[in-house]
């Protein structure tokens, strides 16, 4: 089976300062080198700290930043050799995304019908007499039912959890095959949190969906991700199999990550084995030389800092760039039974 979405190597760097003629001062590297796939029906997690290149890599994806270097192939043809303006009009349908905040990716000045027939109208996924009756159909395929109550409100008059079912709703109404989903559900209350995750797992069956969901809440990465990528400082350092990335973590910055969850979260609670992360990410522009994390790592050695780690094949899927992911005496095992049991 080929890959729904295959990024191979994506740089997306951006020139900042200077002026007119003497150019761009510095070059912030967002992203530097990602390699990520997500297969037809899958839920690929993108974690990492504020600033490691999360969004901008998920707007690269959807052609909101052009990037450097590397490729982005989507149904195993590259988005950027998209020729016809009817290649790119397919392209921009089958992936659609949500954003973190539904109020600011709602016009306040349009009622939901407004909102939702838009889309339907510009791309015509049905014909003009029937935008209103596709409009209630998604309204109730994301649990705004019976949809024909919703459709002359406005977004001020919606809860936020009934907000972002709106914008689930416009991702949808294209009937894409993928959605980036950008801290879709950080903002939301803990319940609506799950009744939207809810909503998003049936969504994907009955409607054959994949997400790229970018998220820094690991809770929300065990219970609704089938595979993790974790990155730092615009590089993918550790992906693999969900269970086995929160179980035997192979890169000392997931293992940081897993620490720093609060033990109250029953989804996430475990054991703690070291010290969590401490300090702030440096910056994009001058990223560290060799291994990017070696100005934070407690495993760091000499070599961490002059030679740049291998990516290394952990096995079952799982890789890490980590000079000593081999060396399995040094990983943690997380033990989730007991700890869920303590928690
Ligand atoms: N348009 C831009 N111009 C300059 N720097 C940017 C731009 N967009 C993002 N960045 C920088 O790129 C880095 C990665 O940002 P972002 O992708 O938003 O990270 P995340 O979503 O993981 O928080 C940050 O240092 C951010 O300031
Ligand atoms: S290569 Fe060295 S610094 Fe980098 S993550 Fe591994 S141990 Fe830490
Ligand atoms: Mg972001």
């Amino acid at each position: 089976m080929s890959a729904l979405l295959e990024i191979q190597d994506l740089e997306v760097h951006f020139p900042v300062g200077g002026g007119w003629f003497s150019g761009p001062r510095a070059v912030v590297h967002a992203v530097d080198g990602v390699d990520l796939s997500v297969e037809p029906g899958e839920i690929v997690a993108v974690v990492g700290e504020s600033g490691c290149g999360k969004t901008t890599l998920a707007r690269s994806v959807l052609g909101l930043n052009q990037p450097t270097a590397g490729t982005i192939r989507f149904r195993g043809k590259d988005v950027r050799g998209a020729r016809s303006a009817q290649e790119m009009r397919a392209y921009r349908r089958a992936i659609q995304m949500i954003f973190q905040d539904p109020f600011d990716s709602l016009n306040p000045r349009k009622t939901v019908l407004q909102t939702l027939a838009q889309p339907l109208r510009i791309h015509g996924i049905v014909p003009r007499s029937e935008i209103r009756a596709e409009v209630v159909r998604l309204l109730n395929l994301v649990g705004l039912s019976p949809g024909e109550s919703y459709l002359g409100r406005y977004p001020h008059q919606f809860s936020g959890g009934q907000r972002q079912r709106i914008c689930i709703a416009r991702a949808i109404a294209l009937r894409p095959s993928l959605i980036v989903a950008d801290e879709a559900v950080s903002a939301l209350d803990i319940s609506i949190r799950a009744q939207i995750l809810a909503l998003l797992q049936k969504l994907r069956t009955d409607l054959g969906l994949s997400y790229l969901f970018i998220t820094h809440d690991l809770g929300v990465v065990r219970s609704f991700c089938e595979r993790v990528v974790v990155m730092y400082l615009g590089h993918v350092v550790e992906e693999g199999p969900t269970e086995q990335i929160f179980e035997r973590p192979r890169h000392p910055y997931t293992t940081a990550l897993l620490e720093a969850c609060p033990l109250a979260d029953p989804i996430v609670a475990r054991r703690r084995t070291s010290a969590p992360l401490t300090g702030d990410i440096p910056s994009p522009v001058r990223p560290p030389k060799a291994c990017r994390f070696h100005t934070r790592c407690p495993m760091a050695e000499e070599i961490c800092g002059t030679v740049a780690p291998p990516i290394v094949d952990c096995g079952n899927g799982q890789k890490s760039r980590c000079h000593f992911a081999g060396d399995l005496d040094r990983w943690p095992k997380f033990d989730f039974s007991s700890a869920k049991a303590s928690a």
